[in-house]
């Protein structure tokens, strides 16, 4: 309930003050409303389908045309979704980029039709044609992925003399926000490094060497599969695993799995966490199976990019954004960034179920 009442609070400071910026309200969809471009990464995962129902539904709720496309995650078919709705004649674009890099044609486009663009949840790059930024504060949903190691595994109660042993695995280098959640985590495990109390038997630390492309949980499995089969033979075995994204998570307990963990004495299931609280994972967790997640509630994410296209297309400015901490590469974005919850075992209830984020049905309880 904190969360939803923080968001709606955030929602509600962007409604205010005066000002046209964008000009709004003009361009029609085929209904004769404004028409409001919505682009999403991919379909095939969970959370993208939440936000991209969110911020739909929210949008025709207050009158709104919107056209929601998703992009399968391949670039060139983004390109050409943003390049019809700019033709199209969208009053504003709202978008979750695959690679963050790889519009700065459709954005300088954009800026030339007078249309405001929302990066959403991931941040476009090295571009001056991005008006906003609507996300979660990565960096410290990265601490979060840091903490669920420092509890789950008991880094404060481990000493050098037995240290504790990890891998880790990071998103996408292609997207911004890998950047936060790496830094983020590794900046509260830094301790833990330094005092020898955390090791990494392969040594693959550096985001660039760890990092998973397109987030893709195949390719995770693989990597789990080589570092268990190259650097855990005889008595080594594998405590923990920092993980970005719940299917990464899941991966890589099945390659865990797959060399005896969760089935040999000595050799329990590593503590893992992740990032999205999608359903498997949460079933996981309720097995005992994955540790924890990271919850962003993309209800709330969708509410927040609604009230600031709304505000938009008022000819208002939104007002209360944070205004230093995202750099582009071209310019500050000013960023509406809302807060993430740490779901294990003891608040799966009160965090998922109680709040309606998942069904009793969908988690099969
Ligand atoms: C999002 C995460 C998501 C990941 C993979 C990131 O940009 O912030 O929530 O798990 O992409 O889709």
């Amino acid at each position: 309930m904190k969360l939803i009442k923080k968001v709606l609070f955030a929602a509600l400071v962007l409604l205010v003050s005066a000002g046209t910026v964008f000009a709004g309200g003009g361009s029609q969809g085929q209904s004769g409303k404004t028409l409001i471009g919505v682009v999403m990464p991919t379909r095939s995962e969970e959370r993208w389908i939440k936000d991209g129902n969110a911020v739909k539904e929210g949008l025709e709720k207050l009158g709104y045309t919107v056209d929601l496309q998703y992009s399968d995650d391949d670039i060139p078919t983004q390109v050409r979704q943003i390049d019809d709705m700019i033709t199209k004649g969208v009053k504003a674009l709202v978008i979750a980029s695959i690679d963050g890099s790889a519009l700065s044609n459709q954005l300088a486009n954009a800026a030339a039709a007078k249309i405001p663009v929302i990066s959403y949840d991931r941040l476009l790059m090295q571009s001056p044609n991005v008006d906003y930024y609507v996300s979660f504060d990565n960096y410290k949903v990265g601490g979060q992925m840091g903490d669920i190691l420092i509890t789950g595994l008991n880094l404060n109660q481990a000493t050098a003399a037995k240290p504790v042993i990890i891998e880790l695995f990071a998103g996408s280098p292609d997207d911004n926000n890998s950047v936060g959640f790496y830094q983020g985590a590794m900046d509260k495990l830094k301790p833990y490094f330094d005092n020898g109390v955390l090791t990494v038997p392969s040594g693959q630390i550096e985001r660039t060497v760890i990092g998973t492309l397109r987030w893709d949980a195949a390719e995770a499995q693989k990597r789990m599969e080589n570092l268990l089969s190259a650097y855990y033979s005889g008595d080594v075995v594998l405590d923990g695993i920092l993980s970005p994204y719940d299917p990464i998570s899941l991966s890589c307990l099945e390659a865990c799995k797959a060399v005896g963990y969760g089935s040999t004495p000595g050799k329990p299931l590593p503590v893992v966490g992740g990032q999205d609280c999608i359903v498997a994972s949460c079933k996981s967790i309720l097995a005992g199976e994955q540790y924890a997640t990271v919850l962003k509630d993309t209800r709330s994410l969708g509410a927040a990019t609604v009230t600031l296209v709304d505000t938009l297309m008022q000819g208002k400015t939104p007002t209360g954004l944070d205004t230093s901490s995202y750099n582009n590469g071209a310019k500050i974005v000013p960023s509406l960034l809302l807060d993430s919850v740490i779901v294990t075992k003891d608040n799966l209830k009160a965090a998922v179920l109680d709040t309606g984020y998942h069904t009793a049905a969908e988690l099969g309880l």
